[in-house]
């Protein structure tokens, strides 16, 4: 008999989005929160630049939507740029009531203030950060808070497989609504109900879909994918953002170097030493990072080399080491000082500006559904996500949904009997190699042929290619007992397809996605926006 679980609210993923949600819905509710792997576990672990928000005196609100509207490329939501960028300072504000501890500076009093850094397409330094392993302090404060609160329960090593929607039980009723989820528990190899009131995906990006990531393994889109089986519209997926340095080195993968060091002065050099991003635009390395991204891009093609170079060396060693220490240590470990040698990177995969469509309260299209941080489409980021913006998205959408759901605390709960999962038709795997050589198959796919710079004939190979896989992986789906890798692969496809769908419509030029096709910007700004009834 499979296991049932029941609370009030059901949160799938505890990174920023998910962590801040229940905290603030605790008082109020049972909550459940299921992650993949460990607690700290998600891209919010390894953010290193720090969080944009309001902070300073000769800040205002209205500098930074304009920034955030112009990093874009003409594509973000006014209001929704404008609802997150008002509500900073109580993010941060609230952040700090839980304990973390942001970089200080001393002033010239005596007094201390909080240190504010600078990153591509900011005009003016907005970053809160502590030195350069933001994500590291604001994951553990939380994770620290969440063990403590007895109406929060964690469910560490669940994947969540599907959502358990009123429609898909035969339910009547106009509207379809989510009802709980079926989750893998990775111990015991067996899939447990939970059943909840309200759900909320909270399951992060997709950028695993690509072979060079700046992401963790759970980056695998699992949310975006469970919400478009369910019915959900998905937009603006043609939108991958590659962050333009991460590290080039043979022993070490997916380690970032946060822009904030550009924001702090280092320079891009080729491997002769010429700077070359003023040949690109004006702003040079502080142009928003799809424009640093395809100039890397570009000069690694022309020029047949490995990598560029990112370099801070000209800076007093003290104030490196002291603003960016995880990346000084982490480096040192691998033979580079960053004090006097350059840092030789790459462009990589690091986030999804698309995703589930939700309103101003996080609501998606399924009743009783809500989707918050990386996983969602706000429309705050458009065709670029200016940097730092994410962490603040997350923290300011956690809260509106847990205000609109605290809102609704007195409608009465649904009665509904959720099945347990069906395992009669299915056996144990006979090749898990399969799945493992179609993962880095479908990787390598949409590194070479749906990254930085598309064509129409490259996209039309990858689509090919993800048809032959898709029909592979549903067949094994069908016959075989689901295992992590097996559900992260067939999301990954699912990802991977409206990717492609998406970048397919946009016939134009715009942010992060170019088409050498359509090189173009149209005066009309759209979203992509699609769904299974299209
Ligand atoms: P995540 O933190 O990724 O958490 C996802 C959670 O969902 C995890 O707990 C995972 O286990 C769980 N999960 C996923 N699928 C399932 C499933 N099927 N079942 C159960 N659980 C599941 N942004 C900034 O604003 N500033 C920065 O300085 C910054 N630096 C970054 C540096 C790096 C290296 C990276 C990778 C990203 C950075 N970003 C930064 C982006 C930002 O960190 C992320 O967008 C943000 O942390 C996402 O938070 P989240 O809560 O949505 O998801
Ligand atoms: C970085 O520190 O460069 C990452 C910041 C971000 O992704 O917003």
């Amino acid at each position: 008999m499979t296991i049932q679980h029941q609370s009030d609210v059901l949160i799938i993923g505890s990174g920023a989005a998910g962590l801040t949600c229940a905290l603030q819905l605790a008082e109020h509710f049972s909550i459940n929160i299921l992650c993949k792997s460990e607690l700290s576990e998600g891209a919010t672990y390894y953010a290193q630049g720090g969080i944009a928000a309001v902070l300073d005196n000769d800040d205002s609100v209205e500098s930074h939507v304009n920034d955030t509207l112009i990093a874009g490329a003409g594509l973000c939501n006014e209001e929704s740029v404008r609802f997150t960028v008002e509500n900073s300072k109580k993010a941060i504000e609230w952040l700090i009531k839980h304990g973390v501890a942001f970089s200080q500076q001393t002033e010239t009093d005596g007094s201390l203030s909080y240190h504010l850094t600078k990153e591509g397409g900011h005009s003016h330094r907005r970053i809160i950060h502590s030195a350069d392993a933001t994500g590291k302090a604001v994951q553990n404060t939380l994770s620290e808070c969440i063990v403590k609160n007895e109406n929060i329960h964690l469910f560490e090593h669940y994947n969540a497989v599907d959502l358990i929607t009123s429609h898909k039980l035969g339910l009547i009723g106009p509207n379809n609504r989510c009802l709980g989820a079926y989750a893998l528990n990775r111990n015991s190899d067996e899939v447990e109900v939970f059943k909840a009131r309200f759900v909320i995906l909270a399951t992060g990006g997709a950028s695993k879909v690509y072979l060079y990531t700046s992401n963790p393994d759970v980056s695998s889109g699992d949310g975006i994918a469970m919400a478009w089986r369910s019915g959900c519209r998905v937009a603006n997926m043609e939108f991958n953002q590659f962050h333009p340095t991460c590290l080039f080195h043979s022993k070490a993968h997916s380690f970032l170097i946060t822009e904030a060091l550009r924001g702090e002065g280092a320079i891009l050099k080729l491997p002769s030493g010429e700077r070359f991003m003023p040949r690109f635009d004006e702003r040079a390395e502080l142009a928003p990072r799809d424009i640093v991204a395809r100039a890397i891009d570009h000069e690694i093609k022309r020029l047949g080399i490995d990598c560029v170079y990112l370099d801070i060396s000209h800076k007093e060693p003290e104030f490196i080491k002291s603003h960016f220490p995880t990346i000084y240590k982490r480096l040192l470990k691998l033979d580079i000082d960053i004090t006097r040698d350059p840092i030789p990177v790459v462009p990589a995969a690091h986030y999804t500006c698309g995703g589930v469509v939700v309103n101003k309260d996080a609501a998606t299209d399924l009743g009783n559904l809500y989707a918050i941080g990386e996983v969602a489409f706000t429309g705050l980021h458009g065709a670029n996500r200016m940097a730092s913006n994410s962490l603040l998205e997350c923290l300011v959408y956690a809260r509106a949904a847990a205000n609109k759901i605290i809102s609704l605390k007195d409608q009465p709960a649904e009665e509904a009997c959720l099945p347990d999962w069906d395992e009669s038709q299915v056996s144990n795997s006979d090749e898990e190699v399969v799945v493992s050589h179609n993962w880095h198959e479908l990787r390598h796919l949409m590194w070479n042929y749906v990254g930085i710079v598309r064509t129409t004939k490259r996209l039309e190979r990858a689509q090919r290619r993800i048809q032959l896989l898709k029909q592979e992986v549903k067949d094994y789906y069908a016959n075989f007992k689901v295992s992590s890798n097996l559900l992260e692969l067939r999301n990954l496809l699912t990802v991977a397809e409206l990717i492609i769908e998406c970048a397919q419509r946009r016939k134009e030029s715009r942010g992060l996605h170019y088409t050498l096709d359509f090189p173009q910007t149209d005066e009309l700004a759209k979203d992509t926006i699609i769904s299974k009834l299209d």
